[in-house]
């Protein structure tokens, strides 16, 4: 099979998940490429195929299933390709035996705390032709300075903060990331400071609950502290936006909203997990907050910071919940108004307590609050996105739009997606935009040359 592509050298790695992941394959890749590896833009081009994997919900693995089904095919035809499987499904209980069971196929299994140990890994694999397992069981360490292979772009992720401790009943991240440890503020601003160097105009701080940030560091310093010295670093063509995620409602502290109010990088986007609208429900799911402070601390926002935008994260099916429950969380939505929301149906996690509750949810149950859920934000949604009609917005310009020639895409400080006409001189720049007309997933405007 003569392809033209020399396979031997290269790499392709496929991400499923969150941005945690995405990022992870980031630092995957750099240090593939620290090797002499290349990247192949296509799977059946790499001579390294790696699987950064995702066990929040059921679906995810099943994907990894069917992924690693074809290539036990691939593999019998190249029989020198390598195959690694890595992220938190390997990292879960039980699973590097199961995934070793089913697809022998695969050369390597590594788990989230083994990801520095990348290259040495593949060097066995090389070196012995033989299966290579690396799944340390406990929360792992930080290791600094790995390098990194971003996707182009002006969008930069940087993680703050491994790991959760808050260990919600339905959650599986907590067993499969370890518990909370946070980079030394100087490590992040000095990364930061790096990418402003390197052109990028954005940067998204990552971490399952970053509201937790500091406080593994000895009161040296707390999230809101580390946006405060993220907002000083002044440099010429630096990082002019921030976004982080995620926070967890229960600990948003006033001093963080009044550092955002006061804050001119930090963006008014405020990703609010909720979950849930019954405070039963909430209290069976470990949140630690009830709707009514929920409602509160969207309130306290909208108050402090103008034209704030709050999305979320919500779920149905919980065990337990009943017609009640669920009303109880339309009423919430209807209450608070989100500007969006991922919505997700409960699936049950092996080894997580809410697995053991009696009271499942039957799946066609599920499916109908889904979508009665769904329909409503649409709504809301589109309500939201229609007050925005007349007023200007700050769009940092991505790139060129697909859906039509001399238009332009770009993303608003609340996180929407805004299209214009527009030419190509303006990607990169920070421009205002007067909105004209909203749709449920975007606004359209016209670019104001001047403010
Ligand atoms: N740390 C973040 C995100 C965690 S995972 C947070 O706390 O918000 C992203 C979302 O997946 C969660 O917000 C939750 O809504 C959903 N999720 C997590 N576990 C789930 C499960 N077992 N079933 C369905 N959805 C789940
Ligand atoms: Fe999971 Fe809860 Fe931690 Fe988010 S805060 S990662 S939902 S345990
Ligand atoms: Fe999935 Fe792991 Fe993220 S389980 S959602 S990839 S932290």
């Amino acid at each position: 099979m003569a392809t033209g592509i020399e396979r031997k050298g290269t790499y392709h790695i496929v991400t499923f998940g969150c941005q945690m992941n995405e990022h992870d394959s980031e630092v995957l890749a750099g240090m593939l490429e620290n090797m002499g590896y290349e990247q192949a833009d296509e799977l059946k081009d790499a001579g390294i195929v790696l699987l950064n994997t995702c066990c929040v919900r059921e679906t995810a693995e099943n994907k990894v299933f069917s992924l690693l089904g074809r290539l036990r095919r691939m593999k019998q035809e190249r029989p020198d390709l390598i195959i690694g499987v890595g992220g938190c499904m390997s990292q879960q209980e039980g699973m590097a035996r199961r995934l070793r069971q089913m697809f022998s196929h695969v050369d390597l299994i590594f788990g989230t705390h083994n990801t520095h140990e990348l290259p040495d890994l593949i060097r066995q694999v090389v070196q012995n032709r033989s299966p290579v397992q690396a799944v340390w069981p406990g929360s792992g360490g930080i290791t600094e300075n790995l390098p990194v292979k971003r996707k182009a772009g002006l969008r930069a992720w940087v993680t703050i903060m491994y790991g959760c401790n808050n260990f919600c009943t339905y959650c599986i991240v907590p067993y499969v990331r370890g518990r909370e440890r946070s980079r030394r503020p100087e490590d992040i601003l000095d990364e930061v400071a790096d990418l402003g160097r390197k052109d990028y105009k954005e940067v998204i701080l990552l971490g399952q609950n970053v509201n937790s940030y500091g406080k593994d560091l000895e009161g040296l310093i707390d999230f809101a502290g580390l946006l405060e010295k993220l907002e000083q670093l002044d440099q010429e063509g630096g990082i002019e936006w921030i976004r982080y995620m995620t926070s967890h409602p229960r600990d948003f502290s006033d001093r963080l909203i009044e550092t955002i109010a006061a804050s001119s990088k930090v963006c008014e986007h405020f990703h609010l997990p909720v979950q849930a609208g019954s405070n039963r429900i909430l209290k069976k799911m470990n949140r630690g907050y009830t709707r009514e402070r929920y409602l509160e601390l969207i309130e306290k926002i909208k108050t402090n910071v103008t034209g704030a935008t709050i999305t979320t994260d919500i779920m149905v099916g919980f065990p337990g919940e009943d017609e009640k429950d669920f009303n109880d969380t339309l009423d919430l939505v209807r209450q608070a108004r989100f500007d969006s929301a991922y919505t997700f149906v409960y699936n049950t996690r092996p080894g997580t307590p809410a697995a053991s509750l009696a009271d499942q949810v039957p799946e066609a149950e599920k499916k109908a609050r889904i979508q009665e859920l769904i329909k409503l934000q649409n709504a809301i949604s589109l309500e939201r996105n229609l007050e925005e009609e007349g007023t200007v917005q700050q769009v940092l310009v991505e790139g060129e739009s697909k859906t039509g020639p001399g238009l332009l895409i770009g993303r608003s400080r609340g996180g929407k997606m805004v299209v214009f006409p527009g030419t190509q001189g303006f990607v990169g720049q920070i421009v205002k935009v007067q909105i004209t007309e909203a749709h449920l997933a975007q606004l359209t405007g016209k670019l104001l040359l001047k403010g």
